[in-house]
């Protein structure tokens, strides 16, 4: 397994180009799967979760390339409505797949996703959403198999879900009824996917609302559909904070500012300068700090996917706060390794309550998930000395070339394979 081996502390300098959005790519992969055609994907991330899908996409029948950032995939000839358990433990969007299967073979046959490092994370939503458009469905030695032809419904979730309404948007697409979606989730990831939907045909009301309305089509698709995907706005947060916890002053190219309003709020709440040049924002990491507490919340609040990153800045700056995650109540399995490299941090239900220390040591680290090894990463990068990070293949998972990017800008980070 590889690990890195970070020396610190760092003051980060220069210009890091952002790549596409690992939560727009994969939905959008699978969505290719609705309606039989050729799709060129541009600005895809080359990532261990997109190689995953790549990989699920084939064994359903789609013939797949990829050529730097661009990901062309024919899925005229896709004939097995399967995903097997081996490649949906590996990745929970994999279950992204049941809506486009459903929606055009009529049946799908996927696997239950199962747990999280942070903890449970339901379906219910989905299965729910799927049977109140009229799908059967049953469970079987940790399958679950869905069967029969949609019709419309209103589907009103409890609370807004990313996956929950991108597989109901999915489902849809081949529908020819309006089918409309309560509590719809607004992120912008799922508004990639309505726009690129509409290049299939599909019709869309309310697109970045909670109130969204597909209107599907039946028509054949003949030409190629080219889309290209959106920059990956978690990718950013990570390095605007890393910026900030470490110093300096970065640029951040191939970004959409609109996406990290409530982060550079929070950011400049803390006394960084920030600058918005059409995509690209720069920013100046200058002392003193001050913490800031805050609660993640669905889009446009602050993201979940940047709360352990947002916890190891505030723990090196003086003051106490608290960083709370509303939306995955167990999302903490970073606070122990924080810890390890001398922050001070306790956990208070799903509060991480934060008293800011003056400096961090370096120390050996386990990454347990994607965000929670970024955060690991840069408060390695902030600490006094070298420090080890295992089990990195979290981090893979979800950051092209991390190591390359962060040494183009100055960090000492190595990667030791074994
Ligand atoms: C997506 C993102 C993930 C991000 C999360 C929240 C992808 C591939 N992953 O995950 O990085 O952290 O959004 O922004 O895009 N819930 C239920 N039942 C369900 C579905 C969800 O109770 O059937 C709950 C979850 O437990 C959670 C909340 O709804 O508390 C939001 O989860 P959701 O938006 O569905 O997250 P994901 O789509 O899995």
């Amino acid at each position: 397994m590889d690990s890195f081996l970070i020396n610190g502390p760092t003051t980060l300098s220069g210009e890091v180009d952002i790549s596409g959005s690992k939560n727009a790519a994969l939905p959008i992969m699978t969505a290719c799967l609705a309606k039989p055609a050729v799709y060129r994907l541009k600005n895809v991330p080359s990532l261990r979760d997109t190689t995953t899908m790549i990989r699920l996409l084939k064994i359903i029948g789609a013939k797949v390339s990829h050529n730097n950032s661009i990901l062309t995939i024919d899925t005229n000839n896709c004939d097995n409505p399967n995903a097997p358990y081996e490649l949906v433990k590996t990745m929970r969007a994999s279950f992204y797949v049941l809506g486009p299967l459903l929606s055009r073979f009529e049946y799908a046959k996927v696997s239950l996703p199962g747990g999280c490092a942070w903890g449970p994370r339901p379906i219910d939503y989905h299965l729910k959403a799927f049977e109140q458009l009229g799908a059967k469905i049953t469970l079987r030695s940790g399958y679950i198999v869905t069967k029969g032809q949609l019709k419309a419904n209103v589907v009103k979730f409890p609370k807004p879900s990313v996956g929950a309404t991108g597989n109901v948007i999915m489902a849809c697409v081949n529908l020819v009824e309006h089918v409309t979606i309560l509590n719809a989730a607004k992120e912008p990831e799922i508004i990639d996917l309505c726009e690129f939907l509409k290049k299939t045909g599909v019709k869309f009301k309310g697109i970045g609302t909670d109130s969204l309305t597909i209107m599907g089509s039946n028509k054949e698709i003949s030409n190629i559909i080219d889309y290209s995907i959106i920059p990956d706005r978690i990718e950013a947060g990570t390095f605007l904070i890393a910026c900030a916890a470490t110093g300096g002053r970065i640029i951040l190219n191939n970004v959409n500012p609109n996406h990290l309003g409530n982060v550079l709020e929070n950011l400049k709440k803390t006394n960084v300068m920030i600058n918005i040049k059409n995509n690209q924002l720069e920013i100046i990491s200058k002392n003193p700090k001050k913490s800031v507490s805050l609660s993640t919340k669905v889009y446009p609040g602050f993201p979940t996917d940047l709360q352990a990153q947002w916890t190891t800045y505030m723990s090196i700056i003086n003051g106490d706060c608290f960083v709370e995650d509303t939306i995955y109540i167990d999302r903490f399995t970073h606070i122990p390794e924080l810890n390890r490299l001398g922050a001070k941090i306790i956990m208070d239900e799903n509060k991480a309550r934060i008293s800011g220390v003056k400096k961090l040591f370096g120390a050996h680290v386990m990454s347990t998930d994607i965000r929670a090894s970024a955060s690991l990463i840069i408060a390695s990068m902030c600490a006094d000395g070298e420090s080890s990070l295992s089990r990195i293949y979290h981090i893979d998972r979800g950051y092209e070339n991390i190591e390359l990017k962060l040494t183009k800008i100055g960090a000492s980070i190595k990667r030791i394979s074994s």
